[in-house]
C-alpha cells in the first residue's frame, strides 16, 4: 500500500487550532478510505523561535525537502513583532518557499453559492466566481538584491538613512511560472491574464515580453491578455468573473490574492498550494497553506475558520498524492456543510445567527465526508 508522507507545521496563533481539524480529516480518510499517511509534525515561525532561537531549524528544513508534501498553518504574531528582522517568524516561511524552490503559488478564489450573500460585493457580481491566481513565489522584490537599511551615524542628518528592496526577475523565472499558469489554464477555461506594471517598471516590461514569448511559442491555443496590476485590482472588484487564471509577480500576487479572498466571503476560506519542480516520484515539490495569517485577534477563542486549511489539504490530495477523487470528495463535504448553514463567526452574514466553533466546523465536515 502506498504511504503518503506529510510534514505538518502548525506554526503560530490560530495555526495549531485549524491544523487540529485537518488531523480529524486525515483520520477520516485513513479509517474510511483505506489511505495511509505518514504524518510528522514540527515547529515553524514564532513557535520555532521560542525553542531554537530561529524561525526554522535546519533539521526541519531538511525534513521538508524529504517529504511528499508540507502543510503549514500560519506564522507570526504580536509577541514576535519586535524581533530582529532576520529571525522574524515570516523568515521561516520565506526560507521554506525559497529552499524548496516553490516558484508557483496557486491561490484559487471560489465563491460557494451558500456564501454569495456574505461577500462584501453584491451576489450578482460574485455568484459562481471561480478564478485562480498564480503568484510567482521565490523571486521579485521579496528576495532581490541589494536590500537592507543603510546606517547613518551623522547626527541631525534627516534623510540620511536609506531602505532598499529590489524588484528583480530573470527571464527564466518568468517563463517557468508562466508555463505553470498556461498548463493550469488548459485544464480550466483556457484563459490567462498576466498582470504587471510595464508602464513604469523595466522588470514589468520583461515580464510582459517573456509571458508573451511562452504563449506564442508553447501555448498559442490559450487566450492571453495583459493588464496593469493597478487596473487588475480595480477589475477584480468591478467584475471578477471576467478572469480565469491570473499570473503575476510575488508582491502583486500577495496583494491581489488578499483582495480576491474577500470576494469569496472570508479570508478564512482561501487555500493555497505552492509548487516547485518535479521530485523523483514525478510529483512537484510542494507546500500547502491557508492564505490567511495567524489571526492574533481571535487566537485561542475557538473562533477560527478551519476551512482554508482543510481545503489546502484537499489541494495536497490532488497535487501531491494524485488523489483527485478524494480531493473532490473533501471539497464536496465543505460545500455541503456550508449549504447546511454551518458557519464560523467570520461567515456570519447580515442576518446574523449563532456561529459554530473551530472544532464544531471540523466535526461537521468530517460528518459530511461520509455522504460526499
Ligand atoms: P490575518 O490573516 O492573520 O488576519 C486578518 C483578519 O482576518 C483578522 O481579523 C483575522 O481574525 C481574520 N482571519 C484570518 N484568518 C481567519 C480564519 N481562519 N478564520 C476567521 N477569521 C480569520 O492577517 P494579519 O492580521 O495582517 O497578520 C497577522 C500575523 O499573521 C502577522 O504576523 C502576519 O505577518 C502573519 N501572516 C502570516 C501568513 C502566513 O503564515 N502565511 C499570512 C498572512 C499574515
Ligand atoms: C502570504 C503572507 C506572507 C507573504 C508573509 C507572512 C511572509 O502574507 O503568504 O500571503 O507576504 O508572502
Ligand atoms: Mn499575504
Amino acid at each position: 500500500m502506498t504511504t503518503y508522507s506529510l510534514l505538518i507545521l502548525p506554526g503560530d496563533g490560530i495555526g495549531p487550532e485549524v491544523m487540529a481539524e485537518v488531523r480529524k480529516v486525515i483520520g477520516w480518510f485513513e479509517t474510511n478510505r483505506g489511505l495511509s499517511f505518514d504524518v510528522s509534525e514540527d515547529l515553524v515561525g514564532g513557535a520555532a523561535y521560542d525553542k531554537h532561537g530561529k524561525p526554522l531549524a535546519d533539521e526541519t528544513m531538511a525534513k521538508a525537502l524529504e517529504v511528499d508534501a508540507v502543510l503549514l498553518g500560519a506564522v507570526g504574531g504580536p509577541a514576535y513583532d519586535n524581533l530582529d528582522f532576520s529571525v522574524k517568524p515570516e523568515r521561516g516561511l520565506l526560507r521554506l518557499r525559497k529552499e524548496m524552490d516553490l516558484f508557483a503559488n496557486l491561490r484559487p478564489a471560489q465563491c460557494f453559492d451558500a456564501l454569495a450573500d456574505f461577500s462584501s460585493l453584491k451576489r450578482d457580481v460574485v455568484a459562481g466566481l471561480d478564478i485562480l491566481i498564480v503568484r510567482e513565489l521565490t523571486s521579485g522584490v521579496y528576495f532581490g538584491q541589494p536590500r537592507g537599511i543603510s546606517a547613518d551615524d551623522t547626527p541631525g542628518n534627516e534623510g540620511g538613512r536609506v531602505g532598499v528592496n529590489t524588484q528583480r526577475y530573470t527571464s527564466g523565472e518568468i517563463r517557468r511560472v508562466a508555463r505553470a499558469a498556461f498548463e493550469l489554464a488548459r485544464k480550466r477555461n483556457n484563459r490567462v491574464c498576466s498582470m504587471e506594471k510595464a508602464n513604469v517598471m523595466e522588470s514589468g516590461i520583461l515580464w510582459r515580453e517573456e509571458v508573451q514569448w511562452v504563449h506564442d511559442n508553447e501555448y498559442p491555443d490559450v487566450e492571453l491578455s495583459h493588464m496593469y496590476a493597478d487596473n487588475g485590482a480595480m477589475q477584480l472588484v468591478r467584475n471578477p468573473r471576467q478572469f480565469d487564471v491570473i499570473v503575476t509577480d510575488n508582491l502583486f500576487g500577495d496583494i491581489l490574492s488578499d483582495a480576491a479572498a474577500m470576494l469569496t466571503g472570508s479570508l478564512g476560506m482561501l487555500p493555497s498550494a505552492s509548487l516547485g519542480a518535479p521530485m523523483e516520484n514525478g510529483r512537484p515539490r510542494a507546500m500547502y497553506e491557508p492564505v490567511h495569517g495567524s489571526a492574533p485577534d481571535i487566537t485561542g477563542q475557538g473562533k477560527a475558520n478551519p476551512i482554508a486549511c482543510i481545503l489546502s489539504f484537499a489541494m495536497a490530495l490532488r497535487y501531491s498524492y494524485g488523489l483527485g477523487d478524494e480531493a473532490d470528495r473533501l471539497e464536496r463535504a465543505v460545500e455541503k456543510v456550508l449549504a447546511d448553514g454551518v458557519r464560523t463567526g467570520d461567515l456570519m452574514g447580515p442576518e446574523g445567527g449563532t456561529p459554530v466553533s473551530t472544532s464544531q466546523m471540523g466535526d461537521a465536515i468530517v460528518a459530511a465526508l461520509a455522504a460526499a
